[in-house]
């Protein structure tokens, strides 16, 4: 399989809205627990700033993975070198590679618009994702005891973070 990793545009967001279905249907992976629909989507893409993106793994014109730059937030500028990322990848592509290239190209753009760290949140039962991040260098820096109820399953959030 040949998959491209590039910028995402408006025109994915019914793509990037599937992948959301199915990473939300599977419930384990993430505290979001309500698919964004490719309006929804198509709105968030439009209003990201110039200092944030989204770029998607794409194979054959199907977005199969995305990984989200954010600004930590949208109204203070003490936090301005602060970055939010999340990174989701279809089940059948995982294991592949898929999310460190995501990582490379997210990088590249970070270190581009001058953030000098990127923080995520992980859920607690998530080892998989928790050991990804720490091969990009991320590290445990703090937890959010039973922050996600889904299906009256409680679960913690793991803060990470990666200095640049
Ligand atoms: C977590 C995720 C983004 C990783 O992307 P991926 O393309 O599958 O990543 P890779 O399998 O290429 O892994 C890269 C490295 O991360 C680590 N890693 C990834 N998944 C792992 C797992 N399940 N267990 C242990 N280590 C893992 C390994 O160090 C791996 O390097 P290696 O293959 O040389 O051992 C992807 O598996 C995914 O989307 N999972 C479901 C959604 C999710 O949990 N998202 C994170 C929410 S914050």
């Amino acid at each position: 399989m040949t998959i491209a990793i590039r910028r995402a545009i408006l025109e994915d967001a019914a793509g990037i809205s599937a992948v959301w279905e199915a990473i939300v249907a599977e419930k384990i992976y993430s505290a979001v627990d309500r698919v964004f629909t490719p309006d929804e989507q198509r709105e968030y893409l439009g209003a990201l700033s110039p200092r944030e993106a989204r770029f998607v793994a794409e194979d054959g014109g199907r977005i199969v993975g995305f990984q989200t730059l954010d600004r930590w937030s949208n109204f203070m500028t003490s936090t301005l070198h602060v970055g939010q990322l999340g990174t989701f990848v279809l089940k059948d592509y995982r294991g592949t590679g898929i999310g460190p290239r995501l990582a490379a190209a997210t990088f590249d753009f970070a270190r581009a618009h001058a953030y000098e760290k990127l923080v995520v949140f992980v859920r607690g039962s998530n080892s998989g994702a928790q050991a990804f991040y720490e091969s990009l260098g991320f590290r445990e820096c703090g937890r959010l005891t039973r922050q996600v109820e889904i299906d009256g399953k409680y679960d913690d959030e793991v803060l990470m973070e990666l200095a640049f």
